[in-house]
């Protein structure tokens, strides 16, 4: 799409914006012209449940057939779908759409052999290769659920996701390749199995050189699984209700219990073939790289779904930005595919410019077809954008969202036009989006005045319509602060202009290089070791994480910490690293006398996380003993790791 002038995309932006939100349903029947129905919505918002909204209530379709068969029934067959590069294993390969149908029928006549059909679930925990797409895709040609649990984890938060989603077949791999490492799927697979109530029938396991698995009784090859009788018959496609969840992902709150975030299937098709083209601005035909990886909701929407609706071609990268081999990777891979933009995470940049501060592998690679850079996943610090907006002479646009959302809430909509960019800012909502930031009794505050950022309801299609198997949890974690409004978790300003700033969580969420990771999860892996009495985790900042964990543990009493403190530290990480999984990058632990606490037993996690960071907190005065935090203030103000 051609890009207006600064002022020409404020007025476009603007009206569209505007009617977005004056008819909400006017706007959505159009976009869902985007996609192919099998029966198309005559109605398009169902508020007769409010606050559970329902997007296109009467229609069906399946999502599969509009992100792959339709795209080779109208002639790119040939055309590739996916571009596989994977610097850690040295192997690279194109899939065309043809193959991809081909590929993706055989795995879903495949998990139709193994009993699966429509509402079952399938959790699928793999690594970034094709397979993981095809997987995925093949359990929305059937009307499966997939689940995807990302390959950081470790045993027990996979097993948590069992538990929860309840699979007939897991779908995974023998190992993961990180640069260092390989690292061991299957085993994590079977102990996260031994660990949950829930048995799934069936393991299929894509057998990767680096490490062969061994396979036990319930276990099947993948290779045997996708040219069996099953998968030579194939599937095809299995209409489903636009309302059908068309995946669950699992997103961290503040508790260790993960939220299933469901995922419907004709709102979230509409939305994301309505933000390639006006958000994203990537036509049919061309190339999206996005960094990320297929088990976060950046991956489910911009490595998957939203590239192949668009009939656009996909990058899957399995490798890093630096070290694999060097800080030129991404640019390597942009000239090569002749991607249009790139989307990742700030940390990923923050990590180019550490290795490549002058930005000298830039100019080694042909990024002529390169239009944009586009980051989310964490705040975009005016350092970073200045950066990258330097080091690639492109539009460089901070998207926010969260899982929940599936996609963008408030970004530069660059296919409408690009509006003047606020370093620090993500710029504007996102039509379909009403953003208000609250105070404390609910009532919209003043530009500039910090509050909650919520959505006033109902969210456009796409948005979570609940959480899998728990409604009331959905209404209890985001509806209940301020009735009639989504409560995002993050706390932020709108500024004259109408541009948002988001400046972090109000909950003690923490976000790790991009990764959402819940303290609670982290907690219990510490309050599982013999020597604690009590703990807490906080998010403090790093100069290229964003954040990293740092955990603060009192010892029970009898335990000589002079003695026995190193080795507590030692096994404390390295039970947080097997419990939650390597992601979570904790590597300081301090032993303290207390933890500063609310009269009513609440630790005080903020007030410590901004003494962390260096701040001056307000100091609740429901605090119990302030002298607890006044013993930990230096600790606090100390060195972090
Ligand atoms: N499977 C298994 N382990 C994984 C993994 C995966 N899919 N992804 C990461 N890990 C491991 C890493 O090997 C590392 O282990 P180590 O402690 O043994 O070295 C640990 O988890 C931490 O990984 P990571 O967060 O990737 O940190 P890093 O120091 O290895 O690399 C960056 C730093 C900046 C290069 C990296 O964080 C990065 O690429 N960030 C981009 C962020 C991103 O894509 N976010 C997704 C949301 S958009
Ligand atoms: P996740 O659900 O893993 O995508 O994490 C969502 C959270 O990451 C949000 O609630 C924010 O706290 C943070 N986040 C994501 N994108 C941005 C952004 N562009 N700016 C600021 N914070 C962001």
């Amino acid at each position: 799409m051609s890009e207006p002038t600064s002022d020409g995309a404020v007025t476009a932006y603007e009206s569209i914006h505007d009617a977005s939100l004056r008819d909400p349903e006017a706007f959505w029947r159009t976009a869902a012209e985007g996609i192919d129905w099998v029966t198309p919505p005559s109605r398009i918002l169902d508020d007769s449940r409010a606050p559970f909204y329902r997007w296109y209530p009467d229609a069906e379709l399946n999502v599969c057939f509009n992100a792959v068969d339709r795209h080779v029934a109208a002639g790119r067959g040939e055309q590739a779908a996916i571009h596989y590069d994977s610097p850690v294993t040295g192997t690279k390969s194109t899939m065309t759409y043809a193959v991809l149908l081909e590929r993706v029928r055989a795995v879903a006549g495949g998990l139709r052999g193994l009993g699966v059909a429509r509402g079952d679930r399938v959790v699928i925990y793999m690594p970034m290769v094709p397979e993981a797409v095809i997987a995925m895709l093949a359990c929305a040609r059937i009307g499966a659920i997939h689940s995807v649990v990302f390959g950081g984890f470790a045993p027990q938060e996979l097993a948590a996701r069992i538990d929860d989603a309840a699979p007939k077949v897991v779908l995974s791999a023998s190992c993961g390749v990180e640069p260092t490492r390989i690292v061991p799927y299957k085993p994590f697979l079977d102990e996260a199995i031994r660990r949950s109530e829930h048995q799934p029938e069936h393991c299929v396991v894509l057998q990767r050189e680096q490490l062969v698995a061994e396979l036990g009784e319930r276990d099947l090859d993948w290779g045997d699984f996708e040219s069996g009788d099953a998968a030579r018959e194939g599937s095809e496609c299995v209409t489903v209700a636009a309302t059908d969840p068309l995946y669950i992902l699992y997103t961290s709150g503040t508790t260790g219990k993960p939220k299933g975030i469901y995922r419907d299937s004709g709102g979230y098709a509409v939305a994301l073939r309505w933000s390639m083209a006006n958000l994203y601005d990537v036509a049919p035909g061309e190339t999206m790289f996005t960094a990320s990886d297929v088990g976060w909701v950046v991956g489910h929407s911009y490595i998957v779904y939203a590239p192949l609706l668009t009939g656009a071609t996909t990058v899957l990268y399995e490798g890093k930005p630096v070290g694999t081999p060097d800080a030129g990777a991404f640019w390597r891979v942009i000239a090569e595919y002749g991607a249009v933009c790139l989307f990742t995470a700030p940390t990923a940049f923050r990590a180019i410019k550490k290795d490549d501060s002058s930005a000298s592998k830039v100019a080694e690679h042909d990024l002529s077809r390169f239009r944009a850079l586009f980051l989310a996943g964490e705040r975009l610090d005016p350092d970073t954008y200045e950066w990258a907006s330097a080091a690639l002479g492109k539009p460089v646009v901070d998207n926010w969202w969260q899982t929940e959302t599936g996609w963008p809430i408030a970004c530069n909509p660059k296919g409408i036009g690009l509006l003047p960019i606020k370093a620090g800012s993500p710029t504007v909502p996102v039509p379909g989006y009403d953003v208000q930031v609250l105070d404390g009794a609910g009532t919209p505050v003043e530009p500039g005045v910090e509050g909650a950022i919520c959505i006033k309801l109902p969210m456009p299609p796409g948005t979570l319509p609940t959480l899998w198997g728990d409604d009331d949890r959905y209404v209890s974690s985001y509806l209940s602060a301020y009735p009639g409004y989504y409560l995002t978790g993050d706390g932020g300003y709108l500024d004259e202009d109408g541009y948002l700033y988001v400046m972090g969580r109000t909950d003690d969420v923490l976000n790790v290089a991009g990764h959402r990771l819940s303290t609670g999860s982290l907690e219990a892996a510490l309050a599982g070791h013999e020597a604690v009495a009590e703990c807490a985790v906080i998010g403090v900042h790093d100069e290229l994480k964003g954040q990293v964990p740092r955990a603060l543990v009192v010892l029970k009493s009898g335990v000589d910490a002079d003695a026995d403190g190193e080795r507590i530290r030692r096994e404390l990480v390295a039970r947080v690293r097997a419990e939650v999984g390597a992601v979570a990058a904790l590597h300081q632990v301090d032993i303290v006398a207390g933890l500063p606490k609310t009269r009513s037993g609440k630790i005080l996690r903020k007030t410590m996380r901004e003494l962390a960071d260096g701040k001056t907190p307000a100091v609740p005065a429901t605090i119990e003993d302030a002298s607890v935090l006044e013993t930990l203030t230096p600790v606090l103000r100390g060195p972090s790791a």
